[in-house]
């Protein structure tokens, strides 16, 4: 196959450490027939790729990469969409650029092919998950293959299938910053979580009472159901005010934690719901300006998260790898369960795909399986959204 290398991506996990020469994307009018077709002395492998902000994400092939020190190389069987996927796509997330041409794509679960030099924890065939790059330079999950940084994986929950582990990373590890980092939830305190049955909140409200805490969460129309499917209690956001919420959850007293992953009004809302002296507040979304005056005459305390810290910085990442073991134990306990939105999409589905996640149509995490042959379309049942493993 004759190829035009056209551009560079990016390096492969954004550590300078590794001395290796990026991934290279090459223009193509054809699915690749097989990983890991040789071209010269390149071996490529299919991925796709965002040259213009705004634009659809292109099907390309690049080099596949080398693990660098420290790194493994995983096949990836599975993508997760974020909101943030969308976001970095059309250019809209002043937090979290990439440089173009870009690999998008920040969750993934694979299997191990290749060890790096330096690499103890996995051993070729492990299967693995994580929250791997598609950001700042740390190239995506998009792709056939990503050389990562194995202290951002864990290995997968045995009983989870590729499709059902990728639609963890992100949202685990947010919930998890926010809820066991910052807040400390315990047992015997009771916990708001806006957004309870969002990518990031139902998984919050199940890490939530599995420390042992009461747990409320807003939402409206279908959502409400899947709140209490988690076993929360479902507060109709479309009818019930913050005031009245507070009075009935908390006898007025207030919520111990307040996890918001919606911002603007709702923090705002969040700061005058929580108890005196001890109340918590922690957002995912504390980008805007907000007024204190509520929470400091409560003498309460905020928290903000940003879990793209150790992609960017390349410091932390080592925790996010243990949160995702704990998160695996916690799947594996029964306590812990995605919920996966139950249209299918494979490696032609990505522009549906990130449409349903931008258009607020996602029932569940959007995943990409990236198993699936071009072409392929369909519907898991509904059981299988909540138990397919
Ligand atoms: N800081 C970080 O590190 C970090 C990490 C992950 C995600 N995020 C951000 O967090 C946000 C949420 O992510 P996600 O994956 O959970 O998004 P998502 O799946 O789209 O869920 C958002 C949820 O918010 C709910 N919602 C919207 N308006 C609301 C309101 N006024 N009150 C209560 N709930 C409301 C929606 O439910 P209904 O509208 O149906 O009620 C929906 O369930 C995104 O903007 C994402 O970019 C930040």
């Amino acid at each position: 196959m004759s190829v035009h290398i056209a551009a560079t991506v990016a390096g492969s996990s954004g550590r300078t450490r590794n001395g290796r020469e990026p991934a290279t994307p090459a223009a193509t009018s054809a699915w690749a027939s097989d990983a890991g077709s040789a071209a010269g002395d390149a071996v490529l492998m299919r991925t796709l790729v965002l040259r213009t902000f705004g634009d659809p994400l292109r099907l390309e092939q690049v080099r596949r990469p080398d693990p660098g020190p420290g790194e493994v190389l995983v096949r990836i069987g599975a993508s997760g969409v974020n909101p943030l996927d969308t976001k970095i796509r059309t250019g809209s997330a002043a937090h979290a650029r990439v440089a173009l041409p870009a690999m998008l794509g920040m969750d993934l679960a694979g299997a191990v092919v290749q060890l790096g030099p330096g690499v103890r924890r996995f051993a070729v065939g492990d299967e693995v998950f994580g929250m791997t790059g598609g950001v700042g330079v740390v190239p995506g999950s998009l792709a056939e293959y990503a050389a990562v940084d194995a202290d951002l994986l864990a290995v997968k929950p045995p009983s989870m299938s590729m499709v059902q582990a990728a639609a963890l990373p992100l949202s685990v590890i947010t919930a998890w910053e926010g809820l066991v980092d910052r807040a400390a939830v315990h047992a015997g305190q009771r916990v708001l979580v806006h957004g309870g049955a969002g990518g990031v909140g139902h998984v919050a409200l199940q890490l939530a009472r599995a420390r042992g805490a009461e747990v409320f969460a807003t939402g409206s129309g279908a959502g409400l159901e899947v709140i209490r499917s988690y076993g929360a209690t479902a507060i109709d956001r479309t009818t019930t005010s913050a005031e009245q919420y507070v009075a009935s959850a908390t006898d007025g007293v207030g919520f111990d934690v307040v996890f918001d992953t919606v911002g603007g009004a709702v923090l705002d809302s969040s700061f005058a719901a929580v108890r005196t002296y001890t109340g918590h507040v922690v957002s995912v979304l504390g980008w805007g300006s907000h007024s204190l005056a509520p929470l400091s005459f409560r003498g309460a305390t905020y928290s903000g998260v940003f879990s793209l810290l150790p992609l960017l910085t390349g410091q932390g990442r080592a925790h996010h790898g243990q949160i995702l073991t704990e998160a695996a134990g916690l799947v594996e306990s029964g306590a812990l369960s995605p919920m996966v939105h139950p249209e299918q999409f494979g490696w032609d589905g990505v522009t549906s795909a990130h449409h349903v996640v931008e258009t607020g149509a996602a029932r569940g995490k959007v995943v990409l399986d990236l198993t699936r042959p071009p072409g392929s379309t369909g519907l898991r049942t509904a059981a299988a959204t909540r138990t397919e493993r």
